[in-house]
């Protein structure tokens, strides 16, 4: 199917959720009338729509209907066996609807979801018995996903049509995930009727995911949410929470993204350096070593790269990620994206630690790069 793909201007800061209430406030017209479009479109009919969150855009659809989950697949052109996450506006809707009447939420999720919900943090639960949930949403596991966001405008859009959305990255496949409508559109446009537009989304890498149904207790997916911050406050049990591994075989089910497929890549391949000090060694070698003066590149900067001019003329696009992980994740899909549009041949990167937000970035990195130069010589 084909649409004339709309983008539907919404104002967060128009919507609030007061504590205790399940609809929020909304006191701009068109953000209400908007909303209630896209809400309608995911209630009626098994069409998909873009819609911010803290995190990425996402696309979401009926996490209950078969044929939503389908369009979703179909859109993003996202293999079947890679597992959705569903987004809930509240934990009495969560409750409500996809967990049985006297169910308990494990008590080793109590402290997270204190104080992380509504927050970039998704949480596995089994799928019980008689479950309304699509089977296509969790790719046949016998758990899903679940998150609670806290953009004003998603928890909006899951409220108003009282339906749990799934949603993945508004992104195509394998690209890097968007964090401004503009991406969506620029991905997804013909595919789906509509985008909501919220402005760009803060945090910039997705929700991270952890298994609390596994022991020890297993971090699927770094993200939004450090490690350091679930081991420091998610209470005894999440102390000895251990890492995924990252490559899944054949016939694996996947639990984490990129273990089977490429993922977050521009179309100019990515060339991540780790410890390259200023990087006007590392990058002067690479270009000699490989005979490719005359290709054009961009450069990505964090801590301690200078300069494009200092290294090499042939970078002729550049952008400072930032300093801090906060700065960095919130700029990295979108300046990859940026360079990627300017048809540049490569993309150079230069990494950051893996400590805090530099785990989720260096995950999102790694997969996203085609080689990784270690050092300087
Ligand atoms: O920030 C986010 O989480 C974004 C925004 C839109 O909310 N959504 C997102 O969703 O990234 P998605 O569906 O692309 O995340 C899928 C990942 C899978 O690759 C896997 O790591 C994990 O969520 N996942 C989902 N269902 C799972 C399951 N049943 N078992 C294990 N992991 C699961
Ligand atoms: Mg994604």
């Amino acid at each position: 199917m084909s649409f004339d793909t709309k983008i539907l201007k919404v104002n967060p800061e128009t919507v609030v959720f007061k504590i205790g209430e399940d609809l929020p406030t909304i006191t701009d017209p068109d953000t209400e009338r908007n909303l209630q479009i896209a809400a309608n479109e995911l209630k009626n009919t098994s069409n998909v729509v873009g819609f911010p969150t803290e995190t990425v855009y996402g696309l979401g659809g009926s996490a209950l209907n078969d044929e939503s989950v389908k369009s979703i697949y179909r859109a993003k052109n996202r293999p079947a066996d890679n597992p959705l996450i569903v987004h809930v506006s509240s934990i009495d809707q969560l409750k409500r609807k996809l967990l049985p009447k006297d169910y308990i939420i494990p008590s080793i999720y109590s402290s997270l979801l204190e104080k992380m919900w509504p927050g970039p943090l998704t949480i596995l639960l089994p799928v019980h018995e008689d479950s309304i949930l699509s089977k296509l949403v969790t790719a046949g596991q016998d758990t899903f996903a679940v998150r609670l966001p806290s953009h004003p405008i998603a928890r909006a859009l899951i409220a108003l049509s009282d339906t749990p959305i799934a949603a993945p990255s508004a992104n195509s496949s394998t690209r890097p995930s968007p964090t401004l409508a503009s991406h969506v559109y620029h991905d997804l446009n013909t595919k789906i009727p509509y985008i909501l537009d919220g402005g760009s989304c803060n945090v910039g890498l997705e929700s991270t995911v952890v298994d609390g149904l596994s022991h020890p207790p297993m971090l699927l997916r770094p993200g939004g949410i450090s490690l350091e911050e679930i081991r420091r406050v998610g209470g005894p049990e999440w102390v000895n929470i251990i890492l995924a591994k990252k490559v899944a075989g054949k016939n694996e089910a996947v639990r984490t993204p990129g273990m089977k497929y490429r993922h977050y890549s521009p179309s100019a391949p990515v060339i991540l350096f780790l410890n390259c000090s200023d990087g006007e060694v590392a990058i002067n070698n690479y270009i000699k070593k490989r005979d490719i003066a005359d290709c054009k590149f961009a450069l990505l900067r964090t801590r301690s790269f200078i300069p494009a001019k200092e290294i090499s003329k042939t970078i002729i696009a550049e952008r400072e990620l930032g300093t801090t992980g906060g700065e960095i994740s919130r700029n990295l899909f979108k300046m990859l994206r940026e360079v990627d549009e300017l048809g540049v041949d490569l993309i150079f990167v230069e990494g950051v630690d893996e400590i805090d937000e530099g785990l989720a970035i260096m995950n999102r990195l790694s997969k996203a790069a085609f080689e990784t130069i270690i050092k300087s010589d």
